[in-house]
């Protein structure tokens, strides 16, 4: 059942577990992540990117969600948000298909333009019931960058900055920069739990943790006792679906797509479960 992401989010935090967001691209991807959560009784979102309503076609790939969580999983809270909006107009796009949530990720904007943007965003978005999640500090990108030359302090979301910019946005929920990194990164050696307990001092709004694919269950246990209450997981999903599918076209001459894609979407529903029970949302449907 399609429900609201901020309700869902504010019994996390108030909870103390964290809800898991994690990113698809197709059938069976979606399929594996509604079949989790079912599984575990867990509340869910299911998440695409830009790039993926372009792949998929917008309307196309959100409809599936849709029909899916509510075929399967009339019992389970689902979420349906738009990943990282780099612009307005994708975020607009997002609001007019009907998502229940959307994030504009204005991180690389200087700090008057991400302010300006986002405040926009809310508007749009709140008069059509629509949640919104902005981010604030910059979750840097595996690939874009030598981890060496990384110069975290320029990253990291400032503590006052996020009460200012929360107040004056009206954003719902906040994604933070604390020393996380999306793609397997070799990241900083710990993340500053300090700084993240100064956000969640200052900001009693859910706040998002991007790119903890390759986070051990004792750092994911750590920021969720300091406040965060949703995490993003794409590449751990990618890496077993790639897994599974290796794994079917060596094992024989298969030619059904579907016993293919079903071995995929098996791995990749194993690795949503390890994560959906670290984060200590199972059974809180
Ligand atoms: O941060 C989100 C994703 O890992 C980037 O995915 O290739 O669909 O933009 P994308
Ligand atoms: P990873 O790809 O590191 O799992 O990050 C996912 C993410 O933050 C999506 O927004
Ligand atoms: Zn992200």
């Amino acid at each position: 059942m399609l429900v609201d992401v901020k309700t869902m989010l504010e019994k996390a935090r108030l909870g103390k577990y964290a809800v898991g967001a994690f990113n698809t691209v197709n059938l069976e991807t979606t399929r594996a992540i509604i079949e989790a959560a079912k599984e575990l009784a867990a509340p869910v979102i299911v998440q695409v990117t830009e790039k993926t309503l372009d792949y998929a076609g917008g309307r196309a790939i959100f409809n599936l969600i849709k029909n899916i969580a509510e075929f399967y999983a009339a019992d389970i809270p689902v979420g349906i948000h738009l990943d990282h909006g780099k612009s307005f107009e994708a975020v607009e796009r997002a609001v007019d298909i009907g998502f229940t949530s959307v994030m504009y990720d204005g991180s690389r904007k200087e700090y008057v333009d991400n302010i300006m943007t986002t405040k926009k965003i809310v508007d749009i978005a709140h008069a059509r019931g629509i949640v919104v999640q902005a981010e604030l500090g910059n979750v840097p990108y595996l690939g874009e960058m030598q981890m060496e030359n990384i110069q975290w302090e320029k990253y990291m979301t400032d503590p006052d900055q996020a009460l200012q910019f929360v107040k004056e946005t009206g954003a719902d929920t906040l994604a933070v920069a604390i020393g996380n990194a999306h793609g397997f990164f070799q990241e900083r050696s710990e993340p500053d739990y300090e700084r993240l307990e100064m956000i969640a001092k200052r900001v009693a709004i859910p706040l998002v943790l991007h790119g903890a694919s390759d986070w051990n269950n004792g750092r994911v246990q750590e920021v969720i006792a300091r406040g965060i209450s949703c995490f993003n997981i794409d590449t751990a999903l990618r890496l077993a679906f790639i897994g599974g599918l290796r794994e079917a076209l060596h094992a024989e001459e298969e030619t059904d797509l579907r016993k293919v894609l079903t071995k995929a979407k098996e791995y990749t529903k194993g690795a949503i479960k390890e994560k959906i029970i670290s984060f200590g949302s199972a059974g809180k449907a």
